[in-house]
């Protein structure tokens, strides 16, 4: 039976937006019940724009999700999306039968089935919810979760701030039988630019229709409110399926303080964040006179002017704001290693567990992507006891950046390109550069048991092969 999509409440791209910052009396009330409904949804980012995609509850972003550390979630998955899926929350740290991943912890839910998910919500962060079934999630079947810490630091006003794009799944599908012409959008001088070689093609996997924050595309998006003396934390998502995204707030440096919703030992400022697919990144700001700024991400298409909001003082939201350049020279962006600061050397490490990963493309076979020359299912798991030190390194031969991502832990990010760090970074999903760029993680073995993917989280990378397992054995 074809069910009518849920209609979004007439403020629903506004609650997303702008949320309440963390109020310790909320902490009382530990629970989160929601029901998420995947249903077929008309997406309409701005008046002469509309889609027809997938979305949870009626809106996308789906609904944000709140609850403090340690609070009960429960969240009843209702799938009538006519296509299998399953909700994968991205970040957590969770029972395995709890993750999501159709297959493997879990049957897919037909169309017209549903399932419930309870765990506890662990760690605190800044993370997200999405499908993990095909390309539902590119599609637009994700959301925002925020998982509270009760005794961090209080800004005056925070807003989640969720970056995405309409896929042209016709190139989508090209882009997985290894052939696509969808134009390159990234900023002229990007680190995604010049890795490319003579002879390269121009062209980005996927080509994107629309460009957004918080399912809205500029100007039609409501203002960021903001008053002068403000401390605003802007918790902001790369839900992009294939693209990294330059995000900057015209008139101001932004400094970070967490990577992956994890807090950094020191936090860094910045003109422009960078942030790889799946990525997340919470970034502060002092409004220190009236003003009307646009908070924009840096990308060379003629469309680029959408994926932009208007952060504004009361009364300055008609004026015309300050913008800024696309290009990204002269200006310093967030990297890992200005994060993590350069060390002589990583300090010893006993690891019991080791693995090496060759990124890759497959020579023969277009659309498809190798981990040590095997594509999904074909590479072997990384078997792991509980409590095992386990350190993985990873060698990107291919010519484009692989978001490697990890669930069900927190892994530190100890180096990149032969460069150790002074302070590894806590993350869960971590670009690797292109052209032999390496990186290296380190974690503990101490999760929940069971078999948890790790893979890159470029979709068509992910569907064309590029996903492995960590098993936790007895
Ligand atoms: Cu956001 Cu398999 O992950
Ligand atoms: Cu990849």
């Amino acid at each position: 039976m074809q069910r009518r999509p849920f209609l979004a409440a007439g403020t629903g791209g506004l609650l997303v937006a702008a949320v309440a910052p963390f109020d310790a009396r909320a902490a009382e009330n530990g629970v989160l019940e929601r029901t998420i409904h995947a249903a077929p949804y008309a997406f309409s980012p701005s008046a002469n724009a509309s889609f027809s995609t997938l979305a949870y509850n009626g809106s996308i972003p789906g609904p944000l999700l709140r609850v403090v550390r340690g609070g009960k979630v429960r969240v009843n998955f209702r799938n009538d999306a006519g296509r299998p899926g399953t909700i994968h929350w991205h970040g957590f740290i969770l029972p395995n039968d709890m993750d999501g991943v159709p297959g493997i912890t879990q049957a897919a839910v037909p169309n017209g089935g549903s399932f419930q998910y309870a765990f506890n919500a662990e760690p605190a962060g800044t993370r997200w919810y999405h499908d993990h079934d095909g390309a539902g999630d590119v599609r637009g079947l994700f959301g925002a979760f925020v998982v509270d810490e009760p005794h961090e630091e209080h800004a005056d006003k925070e807003f989640v701030v969720v970056l995405h794009d309409v896929a042209d799944m016709k190139s989508f599908r090209a882009a997985m039988q290894g052939r696509s012409d969808a134009p390159m959008t990234d900023p002229m001088d990007s680190a995604e630019m010049l890795a490319m070689r003579p002879g390269d093609a121009m062209n980005d996997e996927v080509a994107y229709l629309a460009h957004c924050i918080n399912g809205r595309s500029y100007p039609s998006g409501a203002p960021l409110s903001v008053n002068v003396g403000d401390r605003v934390r802007l918790r902001i998502l790369n839900a992009n399926p294939t693209e990294t995204r330059y995000l900057r707030l015209a008139g101001h440096r932004l400094t970070v303080t967490h990577t992956d919703g994890n807090r950094l030992e020191v936090p860094v400022a910045v003109d422009a964040l960078r942030l790889g697919v799946a990525e997340r990144l919470d970034a502060w700001f002092e409004v220190r006179k009236p003003g009307a700024w646009l908070l924009q991400t840096l990308l060379s298409t003629p469309t680029a002017y959408q994926q932009a909001v208007l952060v504004a003082t009361p009364g300055m939201e008609q004026s015309s704001p300050m913008g800024v350049s696309s290009m990204l020279d002269g200006i310093e962006s967030f990297t890992y290693l200005g994060a993590g600061g350069r060390a002589a050397a990583l300090p010893p490490y006993r690891a019991d567990r080791t693995a090496h990963y060759i990124l890759d493309k497959d020579p023969h076979v277009p659309g498809r992507w190798t981990m040590n020359g095997k594509s999904w299912p074909h590479v072997p798991p990384l078997l792991v006891k509980r409590g095992d030190k386990v350190e993985i390194t990873f060698e990107n031969r291919s010519d484009m950046e692989h978001p490697m991502h990890l669930h069900g832990h927190r892994f530190a990010l100890v180096s990149t390109n032969g460069t150790p760090f002074a302070r590894p970074l806590l993350k869960d999903t971590a670009l690797v550069a292109p052209w032999k760029g390496t990186m290296t993680w380190r974690f503990v073995a101490d999760a929940y048991p069971g078999t948890w993917l790790m893979h890159c989280h470029n979709a068509v990378h992910m569907m064309g092969g590029m996903m492995t397992e960590v098993r936790y054995v007895a």
